[in-house]
């Protein structure tokens, strides 16, 4: 049976980037799906005190991640919604993974070397391991399927070889304690406890770009407040950094194949299509041949249409503290409840004594 889980990092505000990438898919999914969405608190403080901003800004901002997911339609009773650092098994499963995954796996990832920086012999020992925390945080509800935006795709490749060699390695202790189910791995047979979970990525907004620079990833790191349209921006200012979203001067193209080497043209149409639940080809039919003097005002009416009511339920939420609380306290409840079956069998698995 699917399950669906994916996470945020409560680092600063939410922007359209989380919010086309991933949130609003997650609203989608919700449908069809038994869905886990988590505020990774544990994932945050990876990076220095300086940029997560200390412990009242944290739980500051878990909250306010919280409202923007419940503002965007996540349903809390439906489905669950909690904090990662409520439920202890998503780091026991971590340190097992610490176990399994390797240096050179590590050592490949992206993200790692972008965050680190040119000074990798001072980054945390927790940003390095991270992937296998986010490993841990999907593997630890046998989740199938994560909808992230691009930037996560190496991460999910990770998870995989992670489920993979722990399959691999326990193989025959699985199979023994009669959990898992049988799969093919190139051409052996082996006893599977883990899903190779598959990522869902994709659609026009899978990687929304800067607004000021369209071949760097819109991010809440970029220093310019310009760069990124925040959920918590309102209508004027939503308004004010589209019209001064930086472009070419050419009118859009006639088909979407002139978009390409036109990366800003090209992120303000995707932004377009995502907001409106098309493609890019839907957008160039209706824009193709206008100025941005004309795509530009409609652009920024149709985010603030989209993006103005989120903003202030989630201000609405915020406010109330107790309820968000609330919320993530029965999330976790549920989720530990889940997250301990698992566990319970892994630590069966590796040979960990229990009661
Ligand atoms: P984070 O907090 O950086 O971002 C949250 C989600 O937003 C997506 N995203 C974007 N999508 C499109 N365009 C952009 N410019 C953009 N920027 C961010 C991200 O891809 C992500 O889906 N490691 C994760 C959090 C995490 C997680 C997990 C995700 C921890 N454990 C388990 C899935 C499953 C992260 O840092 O996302």
């Amino acid at each position: 049976e699917p399950l669906v889980f994916s996470g945020v990092q409560p680092t600063g505000n939410l922007h359209l980037g989380n919010y086309l990438g991933a949130v609003r898919r997650w609203v989608a999914l919700q449908e069809n799906n038994n869905c886990i969405y988590c505020v990774v608190d544990q994932h945050a403080i990876t990076q220095a005190v300086s940029v997560w901003g200390g412990p009242a800004e944290l739980q500051r901002n878990t909250r306010e991640v919280t409202a923007a997911f419940l503002a965007a339609g996540i349903d809390a009773e439906k489905h669950i919604v909690f904090n990662q650092s409520r439920v202890r098994q998503h780091a026991e499963l971590a340190w097992v993974f610490n176990c399994i995954a390797r240096m050179g796996w590590l050592n490949r990832m992206t993200q790692f070397k972008d965050k680190a920086g040119k000074d990798r012999e001072n980054a945390s020992v927790g940003l390095f391991a991270y992937p296998n925390l986010m490993a841990a945080d999907i593997l630890v509800y046998r989740a199938t399927h994560v909808p992230v935006g691009e930037d996560q795709k190496q991460h999910l490749e990770l998870t995989r070889d992670i489920a993979q060699k722990f399959n691999t390695d326990f193989s025959d202790r699985i199979a023994e304690l009669g959990l898992g189910v049988e799969t093919q791995s190139g051409d052996e047979t082996i006893q599977s406890f883990f899903p190779l979970t598959e990522p869902v990525i994709g659609g026009p907004a899978a990687r929304v770009m800067s607004l000021r620079d369209g071949t760097k990833k819109m991010s809440k790191s970029d220093p310019s407040d310009l760069s990124r349209i925040n959920l918590t921006d309102d209508e004027d200012t939503i308004s004010k950094k589209i019209r001064k979203a930086k472009t070419d001067s050419e009118p859009l193209p006639s088909d979407i194949e002139g978009l390409k080497e036109r990366p800003e043209a090209d992120n303000l149409v995707g932004i377009y299509a995502a907001l409106t639940d098309t493609d890019k080809e839907g957008v160039i039919r209706d824009f193709g041949g206008q100025q941005f003097s004309v795509f530009k005002p409609a652009l920024a009416d149709l985010a603030v249409a989209k993006l103005a009511p989120i903003a202030s339920q989630m201000r609405r939420l915020s406010a109330d503290t107790t309820y968000i609380d609330s919320v993530l306290k029965n999330g976790g409840e549920r989720a530990s409840v889940l997250a301990e079956k698992t566990m319970r069998n892994v630590r069966d698995i590796v040979g960990f004594l229990q009661d």
